[in-house]
């Protein structure tokens, strides 16, 4: 049913991409948020890298974040904006254990038929000169990559605004009493405050602090691809923007706290240095701290609810690290439970599996 009346909550990465969307599709959509939300993907690397991030085992979050990642070249096509930030992914190893589990994982991957690559120590200095003596070897996955967060979150309320988006900046504290005829609730974490107990209780989050930095006049030219590691087990990575990188990203679970600590930055400075050494010279303009939309089972909620004052009310929450990837499979998955159907390749976030 096309021209419903319907409130997106959230004005996040995936607030944004629905609310736009949906009114592309013929919808009236008026958009909640009392500032320009988006906290989390405010402070993101942008990474798309499902299939690097992959764990053995984990087929669903694999199948879930590369269906999203195919869908990306579409969606910045209808942008019109590319906020493309690199192209590639790879993934080093600083010791032979380390490489051991990358390279199995990959493997793992490619017999799913996707492309991802075993490097060794001296093909990770071919492709990326500057990086670390002490890099074992790596994997690389050249449909990855990255896109410029603000760029994007830019983007997506431009698109929005031009297909017809209302956006109201208050804050809702329930849903019931909305005239809309659909609620689709997409407020990252605290979508909590407004969903049934069962989802709510699915939703938690993990505090990520980021550093941001850029080249000085004489530094070193640095990697072009993503750059990810895990340093004393901790993942770190760079994420290329036109002047620097993002270097991320600590993950604490101290519920609402955003505060930037001295051990989170000096802990991504190392393992940064230990990765890129030319890092030092740059220089360091920006620290933020975001809250990631956690979910106790590593997928997203996304579909349709029907119990007792939720009837016909949308969710769209708990995307964990991975907002800024998952954006246009959400958005389709929302559109399609908007007409009554569920998509087929975003089934595994549908929220019935909670009970
Ligand atoms: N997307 C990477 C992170 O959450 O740190």
């Amino acid at each position: 049913m096309t021209g419903a009346r319907v409130a997106v909550i959230g004005g996040g990465v995936i607030g944004l991409s629905i609310a736009w969307r949906a009114a592309a599709a013929g919808h009236r959509v008026e958009l909640f948020d009392p500032a320009d939300g988006s906290a989390a993907a405010q402070v993101a690397g942008g990474m798309l890298a499902p299939l690097s991030e992959a764990r053995p085992g984990e087929e669903a979050a694999l199948d879930f974040g590369a269906a999203s990642l195919e869908r990306w070249p579409g969606f910045i096509a209808d942008l019109g904006t590319d906020p493309t930030s690199a192209r590639g992914a790879l993934t080093v190893a600083l010791d032979g254990a380390d490489l051991t589990d990358r390279h199995k994982a990959a493997a793992w991957v490619a017999e799913r038929g996707h492309d991802i690559r075993p490097l060794t120590r001296r093909e990770v200095r071919d492709l990326e000169p500057t990086l670390g003596p002490s890099i074992r070897g790596g994997v690389l996955a050249p449909t990855e990559g990255s896109v410029d967060n603000r760029q994007l979150l830019a983007a997506l309320r431009a698109a929005a605004a031009a297909a017809g988006v209302v956006h109201t900046r208050t804050a809702v504290t329930e849903t019931a009493t909305l005239p809309h005829d659909r609620v689709v609730i997409a407020a990252g974490w605290r979508s909590a405050a407004l969903l049934p107990e069962r989802l709510a209780a699915m939703l938690y989050p993990a505090k990520g602090e980021i550093l941001r930095v850029r080249t000085r006049p004489g530094s070193a030219v640095g990697p072009r691809h993503v750059i990810r590691a895990a340093v004393h087990g901790r993942p770190a990575y760079l994420v290329p923007r036109a002047d620097g990188y993002v270097v991320g990203a600590t993950q604490y679970e101290h519920g609402d706290d955003r505060a930037v600590t001295v051990a989170g930055v000096r802990d991504l400075l190392q393992d940064a240095e230990l990765v890129f050494p030319a890092i030092g010279d740059y220089e360091l303009f920006e620290s933020a701290a975001g809250l990631r939309p956690m979910s106790r089972d590593d997928l997203p909620l996304i579909g349709t609810l029907d119990e007792d004052g939720y009837t016909g009310t949308i969710v769209a929450c708990g995307h964990g690290r991975n907002g800024v990837l998952l954006a246009p499979l959400t958005a389709d998955a929302v559109l399609a439970a908007l007409d009554g159907h569920v998509l087929t390749e975003a089934a595994a976030a549908l929220p019935e599996r909670v009970k």
